[in-house]
Parts: structure tokens; C-alpha cells; sequence
């Protein structure tokens, strides 16, 4: 579940102010599935950085299933991202040194998943987006739409956790 109550967030760039974000208001519930629309500049990327938690809000509160996001640490705010938020990038973001299941398997051993246990889960969700046999590829010697199923079996994996003990 995720509530926004009044967020608003500005930047100053060259002694002005740019409102990015002027007291937004919304809730997603469990199972929701939300898209965000809006022409060029309209304050998107600003609000979807701040609902991955990789910027924070100048004003209101943003709850996330019960915790409010206030004034967290860095490295309080990195714990929620790894155990609660999945990425897919425009771009993927695949590290290009790792194949497909080393990069499926980077949340886990962030959370401390244990490698055999996190290498399973990888084989089964790249499996589960159509990947099995790509595997070991690096993210060059696969396709965009390649790349994009890592990069969603990366981000599905996370759920996994409950699965298989830890
Ligand atoms: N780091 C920043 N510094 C100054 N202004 C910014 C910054 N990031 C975004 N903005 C401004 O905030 C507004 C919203 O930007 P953004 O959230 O990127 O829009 P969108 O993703 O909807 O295109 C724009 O006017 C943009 O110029
Ligand atoms: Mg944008």
C-alpha cells in the first residue's frame, strides 16, 4: 500500500524556484495496478524517484505498507528499496560485467540470500520470463526484449525471499 498526502517537491536551479511536485495526493492499494501520465516535465521521473525512494519529499508524508518515509537515512532508505521496490528501467540498468543470472541474483545477495539459494531462485524466475538457456549471457549477447525480461525477473525475484527461508 502505498499513500502520498500532500508532497510537494521543488528544485532551485539558477536562484529559481521550479515546483516540481505541488502537494500531490494519492493511494495505491495492494494488487493495484497504476500507471503515471503526464506531458514532458510535468513532474513524473521526480515522483517516481521519490515513491523508489531515491529522492525524498520537501513537504508531506509518503507511507509505504505502514512505514513512514521521513527523514530516513541513506542506508534506511536503501533496506526498504532492496526488500520492497522493484526497478525496470528504461534502460534496463543490467550490470554489464554479470550474465543474466548473476544479475538476477544482485537484490538477494544484497539482502543476504546465500549464494546457492539465490542462484536457484535466478534459474527459476529467468526461466519463468522465457529465459531458459540465456542464462549465462551477458547483457550484450542478448536482445532489448532479452534484456528487459532480465531486468523484470530481477526485479520479481525479490519476492522470492519468503519462499526459501530467508
Ligand atoms: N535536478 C533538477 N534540478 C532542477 N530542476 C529539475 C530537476 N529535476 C527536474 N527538474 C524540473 O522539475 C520539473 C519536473 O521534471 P521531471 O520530474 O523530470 O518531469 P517528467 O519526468 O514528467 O518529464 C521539470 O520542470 C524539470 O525541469
Ligand atoms: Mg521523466
Amino acid at each position: 500500500m502505498i499513500e502520498l498526502k500532500n508532497i510537494c517537491k521543488s528544485f532551485i536551479l539558477g536562484g529559481e524556484e521550479v515546483k516540481a511536485l505541488d502537494n500531490v495526493n494519492f493511494s495505491v492499494k495492494k494488487g493495484e495496478f497504476v500507471s503515471i501520465i503526464g506531458p514532458s516535465g510535468s513532474g513524473k521521473s521526480t515522483l517516481m524517484n521519490i515513491l523508489g525512494l531515491l529522492d525524498v519529499a520537501d513537504k508531506g508524508e509518503y507511507i509505504l505498507d505502514g512505514t513512514v518515509i521521513k527523514n530516513a537515512k541513506d542506508n534506511v532508505l536503501s533496506e526498504i528499496r532492496n526488500k520492497k521496490i522493484g526497478f525496470i528501467f528504461q534502460n534496463f540498468n543490467l550490470l554489464s560485467k554479470l550474465n543474466a543470472v548473476e544479475n538476477v541474483q544482485v537484490p538477494l545477495m544484497y539482502r543476504g540470500v546465500q549464494h546457492e539459494k539465490s542462484k536457484k531462485i535466478a534459474y527459476e524466475y529467468l526461466e519463468k520470463v522465457g529465459l531458459k538457456g540465456r542464462e549465462k549471457h551477458l547483457p550484450t549477447q542478448l536482445s532489448g526484449g532479452q534484456q528487459q525480461r532480465v531486468a523484470i525477473a530481477r526485479a520479481l525475484a525479490r519476492k522470492a525471499r519468503n519462499n526459501f527461508g530467508r
